[in-house]
């Protein structure tokens, strides 16, 4: 029976049938003969996701000093019904992925339609004619219950195969570079032997090239330059390996600026990626305590952190939104633990900080529930049946990405709660999560498992329009700093909500002056780590007393 795969858009893809592999590759050799008759190197991009899709196209659009194109990219994308539509699409020279970065469409289009060093392919074949190998697949943490990132495992199974079939098919001089996020250890201890022994089943005496240098990419407006004009680290098997990896890379990163850091073993490489989001999840973690010190003592903590900051020493101390969220803050420290006692070997258990960090973070927007909970009690409206309003579904300002955002268990928490949730984000068209959480982000891993009544959250559509939004609702959760909330007049709020509401800053969003607005048109106002609330409530009660 055919299979097809569909666009985000919906467009209707039908997967390859077993002749046209024969014909793409037929295709394919073509191809790379001519860029090769030009001087090109042939690079392959194994997984058009977040990070494979743009680097295949900063890749091709590298350049020499006389401005010619140097390297010739097919990017490989698996075709399951899931994915396959990448394919067809990069061909157009349309990004697969959605980003808020003026250049990556541009690129895209210049890559594969101008310069023509940018294609797409389904078939592993490609990997014959690569002189380079980037892996970009992914390498997730499964965790098994919701706060105890302990309770989990890291699923290597994408990358075990991939590896597997990249091995089965590369020249045995082509390098091999593990871009993906990986649990330290991978490159050498599982990467190495898996390709190695196939090496041997193929009778080839030599041992593979394999090198690791982790991504560094930020989501958001400056996606391309996040991989290009950013420090890369890198480091190989062996000598060979390190020596070509940073031949690689000196010709498509821009480390004449970004200069590049090389390692001496690839787990070393592997735990620098590892060490640095976990230093940057345990920044995050450890103010939710000074968060519910400053609700529960009349702290502001947004104003005490801008106090802080002001110290060149403590300039990265950031405030917390609603959870962390993003692909990869959720997710490192875990392969890091894992990778402790399944890929070492070690019994004993040294890891306190880590885990507890991503454990706190991972459960910190469930306190907005409770918070929305008490406002709405202050206001003497039941929760059940109650219409709250979402302001952000992204994990982060300004951008479309709506992995493990602090947003989906707040919606999640108050369901569950009995109130009925409505969303509006800027910057998202459809919100996977819910839409499709029988199988996103993958069949029974969804986070809707840790909690009861989401069968409706199916039927959650982003209502684009705000003024739709707010209409008639009973509660706004400022949940992300997109800009368009920034500024919100609370007035206006009022006016289209058509009646006063319960007001929850999770980011620091609200400025004094608005939150007393709020109050004197007769809303309720709380605020994650916004103990100064109360004192602007009292004022405002004292002086409407005085007035009366
Ligand atoms: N997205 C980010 O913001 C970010 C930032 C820094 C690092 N990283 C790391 O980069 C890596 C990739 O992340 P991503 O966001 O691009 O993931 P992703 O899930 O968007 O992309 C992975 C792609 O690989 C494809 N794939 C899987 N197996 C394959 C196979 N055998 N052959 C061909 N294609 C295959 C998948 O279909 C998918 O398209 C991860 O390790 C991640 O931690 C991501």
């Amino acid at each position: 029976m055919a299979k097809y795969s569909f666009s985000p858009t919906g467009e209707k893809f039908l997967l390859p049938a077993k002749n046209d592999y024969i014909k793409e590759f037929e295709r394919l050799k073509k191809l790379v003969k001519n860029q090769r008759a030009m001087g090109r190197e042939i690079v392959v991009v194994m997984g058009l996701g977040f990070v494979g899709a743009v680097m295949a196209a900063v890749v091709a659009d590298a350049e020499d000093k006389k401005r010619t194109p140097t390297k010739f990219v097919i990017g490989m994308q698996r075709p399951s019904t899931r994915s396959y539509w990448k394919t067809p699409l990069l061909n157009r020279g349309i990004p697969p992925v959605s980003s808020e970065d003026p250049e990556v469409a541009p690129m895209m289009h210049r890559c594969v339609n101008e310069k023509k060093t940018l294609i797409a392919t389904y078939t592993y074949d490609a990997l014959k004619l690569a002189d380079v190998v980037v892996v970009d697949v992914q390498c997730d943490y499964l965790k098994e219950s919701l706060g105890n990132v302990r309770d989990g495992r890291a699923d290597m199974e994408a990358l075990e195969e991939s590896l597997e079939i990249i091995a089965t098919h590369i020249n045995p001089e082509a390098l091999v570079l593990i871009e993906t996020t990986v649990a330290p250890g991978t490159t050498e201890q599982v990467a190495y032997p898996i390709m190695k022994k196939m090496f041997r089943k193929r009778g080839i005496q030599s041992d593979p090239l394999l090198a690791h240098s982790f991504e560094r990419v930020m989501p958001g407006k400056n996606y391309v330059s996040s991989i290009r004009d950013f420090w890369r680290v890198c480091s190989g098997v062996n000598e060979e390996a390190t020596r070509r990896v940073v031949k690689f890379l000196k010709e498509v990163i821009n480390t004449k600026k970004y200069p590049l850091t090389v390692l001496d073993k690839p787990i070393e490489s592997e735990t620098a990626k590892i060490v640095e989001n976990s230093f940057r999840a345990t920044i995050l973690a450890f103010l939710d305590e000074w968060s519910l010190f400053a609700e529960r003592n009349g702290v502001d903590l947004t104003k005490v952190i801008q106090a802080i900051k002001v110290r060149p020493t403590h300039s990265n101390i950031i405030f917390p939104g609603p959870g962390i969220g993003g692909y990869c803050l959720p997710k490192d420290g875990g392969l890091g633990l894992w990778a402790y006692r399944h890929i070492h070997g070690w019994e004993d258990d040294i890891f306190k900080i880590t885990p507890m960090s991503i454990d706190i973070n991972d459960t910190r927007s469930l306190h907005v529930a409770q918070l929305t909970r008490d406002a709405m009690r202050n206001m003497g409206r039941p929760l059940a049946l109650a219409e709250i309003l979402v302001l952000g579904a992204s994990y982060r300002e300004d951008v479309g990405d709506t992995r493990y955002s602090g947003s989906e268990l707040i919606v999640r928490r108050l369901t569950e709660m009995g109130a009925e949730l409505r969303v509006h984000d800027p910057y998202v068209s459809h919100w996977w999560e819910f839409e499709k959480q029988d199988e996103y982000p993958a069949s029974s891993q969804s986070l809707k498992r840790f909690f009861r009544g989401q069968e409706k959250l199916k039927d959650l559509r982003i209502e684009q329009e705000l003024k739709k939004a707010l209409e008639g609702t009973d509660a706004v959760i400022f949940a992300v700093r997109h800009k368009h909330y920034l500024n919100l007049d609370p007035d206006e709020v009022v006016k289209n909500v058509g009646g006063p509401i319960a007001v929850i800053d999770c980011f620091g969003i609200l400025d004094d002056d608005r939150i007393r607005r709020y109050f004197e048109l007769g809303c309720e106002v709380k605020g994650l780590g916004r103990g100064h609330v109360k004192r602007i409530k009292d004022q405002v009660r004292d002086k409407k007393r005085t007035e009366d």
